[in-house]
Parts: C-alpha cells; sequence; structure tokens
C-alpha cells in the first residue's frame, strides 16, 4: 500500500509538474482604456520551478518554486534589488487557470484579491507582451561613443517634478522662466528650465508624439524660454509608458528625438519605468545608447540625462552611452532623512565624475519646506562639493528669501561648477561628523557637517587636505567671510549643519 501511495504521489506530482511549465497571462482593460498585461513563466524541474513575472512596469525573477499537489509557492525578486529582498507567494492550479495570491497579506490592507491568469503557451522564455513582439527588431550592439562635449560643468537649472509633479502646464513653466530671470538664478548659473513627466499626449496618425492640452505649442514655450536667456528642457522613457503612465518613446526613438530638435529642446531625461517590461536587464546599454545617437543625429546640442535611479552600476557606463549625467539613487524626497541618506551615501564614487559626465544624486529640494534652512544649506553645500548637477526643484515664483540666498550663493555655486570637474569625497568620519573635500583649479573646498541632533565642535587641520604653506587663504563660502590665517581651524557647527570653507592654494 505504502508504495503504491508515494508511486500515485509522484505520478501526481509530476503531472502537476508538467501543467505549470510554460507562459501564463493576465489581461485586463481598465475603464480609462489603460490596459494591464502581467505574465507569468514557469520553468519546472521536477517538483520545483523558477521564472519570470512581468507587467508593464516592472520584471521580477521567480525563484525557489515548489509544487506540492494543486499548490505552489515562490518567491519574486525584482531584477534590480541587489539586496535580493524576497516577496512571496502561494497558488492553486485549477486545469488551465492558475489563482495566485501575495503569502504575507499587507498590514492593515484589505485582503488581496488573487490573480487569475491563464495559460498561454509551453514557452519557458519570457517573451513581450504582444503588442510589443511584432515590433520589436534586436538592439545595435553597445559600441561607447565619445562625448558630445556638453555639460563640461555640472548642469545647472530648474525641473518641475519635485514640487509640481503633475500640476504643471505651459503658464507655469513660462512664470517659472521670468522667475528664474527676476531672482537672479539664471544669472547665477541656472539656466536649463526642464519639463518633467505629464506633458505627453498619444502619438498622432503618423506617430509623432503629442503634448496634451496643459502645453498647446512646445515650440513657441520653448521660444520664450529661449528669450528669456534659457534652455528648455523635456522628459520620455524607453518603454510604453514614462512612470507617471504616459505615452513614451519605445520605437519611436529617432523619430521622439527630431520632434524635440524640431520645438527646441536642449535637454532630455530619459526614465527607465516601465522599460523592463520590453527590455531585457542586457538590454539597459544599448537602449540608453539607441537614444543618445537619435538626439545627436539631429544636430541639436542636447544634454543627455539617464535615469534608471543607478542600476547596474551605471556610472560605469553612462558615459559611454552618451549620457551626460545619471540618477545615483532611487527618488529624493523633501526632508532630512532623504536627501541626507542620499547624499552622504555618494561617497566612493568620485572617480566616474567628469567635465561632460556626472554622478546624479537627483533634483534639489530646497524651497520646499520640509527642512529647516540649516538643512538646506546642508544640501546645497554637499551637492556642490559632490559636483552634483543643481536643478532647484521649487516654485522659483514665490521663493522664501532664506531659499534664494541659499540658491543663489555664488561662492557656493563656484565650488560645484570648478572648471577641474573633479567630484568630492569623504576626508573622514567620527560618528555622525563627516569632513569631505573637494579638489578645485586653485585649492581646495572643506565642509564639515555635522548629521547629529546637537551642536558640535570641529576640527581640521590644512595639512589633511594637502595644503602645507604656512598662512594659506581661508573663506567661510556661507559667512562671506575670510578666515585669520593658521594651520588649522575649529568651529561650532549646528545640529544638522555645514561650515563650508574654501582654502586657495
Ligand atoms: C521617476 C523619476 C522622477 C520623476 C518621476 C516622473 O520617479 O525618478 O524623478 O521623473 O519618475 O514620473
Amino acid at each position: 500500500m505504502r508504495t503504491i501511495g508515494i508511486a500515485l504521489l509522484t505520478v501526481s506530482t509530476l503531472a502537476v509538474a508538467a501543467n505549470l511549465n510554460g507562459t501564463w497571462r493576465f489581461e485586463q482593460t481598465s475603464n480609462n482604456g489603460r490596459k494591464r498585461i502581467t505574465t507569468y513563466v514557469f520553468r519546472v524541474n521536477g517538483n520545483t520551478f523558477t521564472g519570470d513575472f512581468a507587467n508593464l512596469s516592472e520584471h521580477r525573477d521567480i525563484l525557489n518554486g515548489v509544487i506540492d499537489g494543486n499548490t505552489i509557492t515562490f518567491d519574486t525578486k525584482f531584477e534590480f534589488d541587489d539586496q535580493g529582498r524576497l516577496t512571496p507567494f502561494t497558488g492553486e492550479i485549477t486545469g488551465e487557470e492558475l489563482s495566485i495570491l501575495p503569502a504575507r497579506a499587507p498590514q492593515g490592507k484589505r485582503p488581496p484579491q488573487p490573480t487569475v491568469v491563464k495559460r498561454i503557451s509551453n514557452e519557458t522564455a519570457y517573451v513581450p507582451p504582444p503588442e510589443a513582439a511584432p515590433h520589436h527588431k534586436p538592439l545595435p550592439p553597445f559600441k561607447p561613443i565619445p562625448p558630445n562635449g556638453l555639460a563640461l560643468t555640472p548642469p545647472m537649472g530648474w525641473n518641475s517634478w519635485n514640487k509640481f509633479s503633475s500640476r504643471i502646464d505651459d503658464k507655469t513653466v513660462r512664470e517659472i522662466a521670468d522667475a528664474m530671470v527676476t531672482t537672479g538664478m539664471r544669472d547665477a548659473g541656472y539656466l536649463y528650465v526642464n519639463i518633467d513627466d505629464t506633458w505627453e499626449a498619444e502619438r498622432d496618425a503618423n506617430g509623432v508624439l503629442q503634448p496634451n492640452s496643459k502645453f498647446p505649442d512646445m515650440k513657441a514655450l520653448a521660444d520664450y524660454v529661449h528669450s528669456k536667456g534659457l534652455k528648455l528642457g523635456i522628459y520620455s522613457g524607453p518603454g510604453y509608458k514614462t512612470c507617471a503612465g504616459y505615452d513614451a518613446s519605445y520605437l519611436h526613438e529617432e523619430q521622439d528625438a527630431k520632434t524635440w530638435a524640431a520645438w527646441g529642446i536642449d535637454y532630455l531625461k530619459y526614465d527607465w519605468c516601465s522599460a523592463s517590461a520590453v527590455y531585457h536587464r542586457d538590454d539597459m546599454m544599448p537602449v540608453y545608447q539607441k537614444m543618445a545617437l537619435a538626439l545627436r543625429a539631429t544636430g541639436r546640442p542636447i544634454i543627455f540625462s539617464l535615469c534608471q535611479y543607478g542600476w547596474l552600476n551605471v556610472r560605469e557606463w553612462g558615459s559611454a552611452a552618451g549620457g551626460n549625467l545619471w540618477r545615483t539613487t532611487g527618488d529624493i524626497s523633501d526632508n532630512w532623512d532623504s536627501m541626507s541618506r542620499i547624499g552622504f551615501a555618494q561617497n566612493g564614487r568620485e572617480k566616474y565624475a567628469g567635465p561632460g559626465h556626472w554622478n546624479d544624486p537627483d533634483m534639489l529640494e530646497i524651497g520646499n519646506g520640509g527642512m529647516t534652512d540649516s538643512e538646506y544649506r546642508v544640501h546645497m553645500a554637499l551637492w556642490s562639493i559632490l559636483a552634483a548637477p543643481l536643478l532647484a526643484g521649487n516654485d522659483v515664483r514665490v521663493m522664501t528669501p532664506a531659499a534664494r540666498e541659499i540658491m543663489n550663493n555664488r561662492e557656493v555655486i563656484a565650488i560645484d561648477q570648478d572648471k577641474l570637474g573633479k567630484q568630492g569625497f569623504r576626508l573622514r568620519q567620527d560618528g555622525d561628523l563627516e569632513i569631505w573635500q573637494k579638489p578645485l583649479s586653485d585649492g581646495v573646498a572643506v565642509g564639515l557637517f555635522n548629521r547629529s541632533g546637537a551642536p558640535a565642535q570641529m576640527k581640521i587641520a590644512w595639512s589633511e587636505v594637502g595644503i602645507t604653506a604656512k598662512n594659506p587663504k581661508v573663506r567661510d563660502l556661507w559667512e562671506h567671510k575670510d578666515i585669520a590665517a593658521a594651520a588649522d581651524f575649529t568651529a561650532e557647527v549646528p545640529s544638522h549643519g555645514v561650515v563650508m570653507l574654501k582654502v586657495t592654494r
């Protein structure tokens, strides 16, 4: 009896295993006409399996799959998560239908509804969804391309996302451009006025991407911004959809680059978002390069900003892919934890930055109200020591005097924009007290940062940053004062504060 039982169990396991193998799909069209397509691919081996999970915005690896009768369990791992975080799922197979549920119900929320997927084929390799497949051509192989000669110092300007999100339109962009002039921002170097996501409508019959009703005439807007001595930037991505769900540039790269050039666009932020649904991770370099080449083919100088949150060590190939800057992190928020966590984690990336190609720890939050003035000074000082792009993210029309003074501090801006183009790095750290330095063409910038909750005494000897002259010229860049010559310097640095100095050789 026992032998027969085991034999039956094995037979039933094998039978179910054979049934799971292949590609399964869930498709739904929502009320607003948007299609939701979720694909599961299972590769079965005995009573275990691996596979892929993909929808129009992400791709996950399926790991640790186990089949037990009609029940399956498995984990998914977001393909770019280098910390290996797993999300567990369970499923029930009923013939050609499979009902899948998260194994851990999210706390405090209604229990999730199962996703019911149907088998569509026995294919065990992930193939992008049906809309993509008929057009999908293999990408040209990746080949490092020379610099485009732009962004010899970190780009400076403004971007709509942090403050306005989807509430951005032609009128607001014009008013921001006006304010960039009247507040002195333009003359301090902030040149690019960049429209982020949510400007897009659908494509016309010829496939030309149209702006939506918030932006009635992009060419006229570009002309206006240019008439103010400023430049205009725009946003798209390599997938079907942008992060906010608008049409992106998939299969229309050359066409979109031409459209933007014809409008007079000077800067493109190109955001990965949903591209994992149609590309494999190994495609990321050629995907970015494709747009870089499309921009160059227009003949218009357009700064190319890569936004893929630092995945796949972009710092090592972003420049060769044609990028002038690349995000190194997820999105910043307007609070001390987010800003300081991102900013102080940039140490060690300095060797990848230089004239024409910059690490981008995300846009500024200065003036948005979530931090104290002292914390915003840390933001400005740290980003400048990092030779980071300085893209204001506030409502420039209604800046507080403090925000205006912080972002218009020309002595600090000069550190960011120093022509040597070296990204700074940490000299030493004692708990929450960090001293950073940035080599300059004529000396060294030094930041004494206090991340703790109480004021602290901080001391530095100039010999630590390689300045051996007896009486070097030292200047406090927030106080706008020279400091009496000596071999070292001690200051009380406020909590969540910075003392920023320039030591001239
Ligand atoms: C992503 C980017 C943000 C912003 C939004 C727009 O989250 O990282 O900077 O562009 O998309 O949808």
